[in-house]
């Protein structure tokens, strides 16, 4: 099974909308799944430039998709889920 891989928005952006406090992540993560997660913050996902999308920072991305208004508590829930359905 391959990891999860998670990415934290720290663009500017997300950073002022939240994503300081999604930071704990990269504590809680490698803690609760340390051989299924990775995680990291990255620069901006570009996804902050259109004018109707910035106000759902802050952004993470799990795999493939998009979080939007990311919170810990839903990265932790979307982990959970794609670890219950085998990552698919
Ligand atoms: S700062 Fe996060 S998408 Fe641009």
């Amino acid at each position: 099974m391959s990891k999860i891989e998670v990415k934290i928005c720290m663009g500017t952006t997300c950073f002022v909308m939240g994503a300081s406090h999604l930071q704990e992540l990269v504590e809680i993560l490698p803690a609760k799944y340390p051989d299924t997660v990775d995680v990291m913050g990255v620069p901006c996902l570009d996804l902050c430039s259109n004018e109707s999308k910035y106000t759902n920072a802050p952004y993470v991305k799990i795999n493939d998709e998009i979080i939007s208004d990311a919170t810990t508590e839903k990265v932790l829930k979307h982990i959970e889920r794609l670890l219950e359905d085998g990552q698919e």
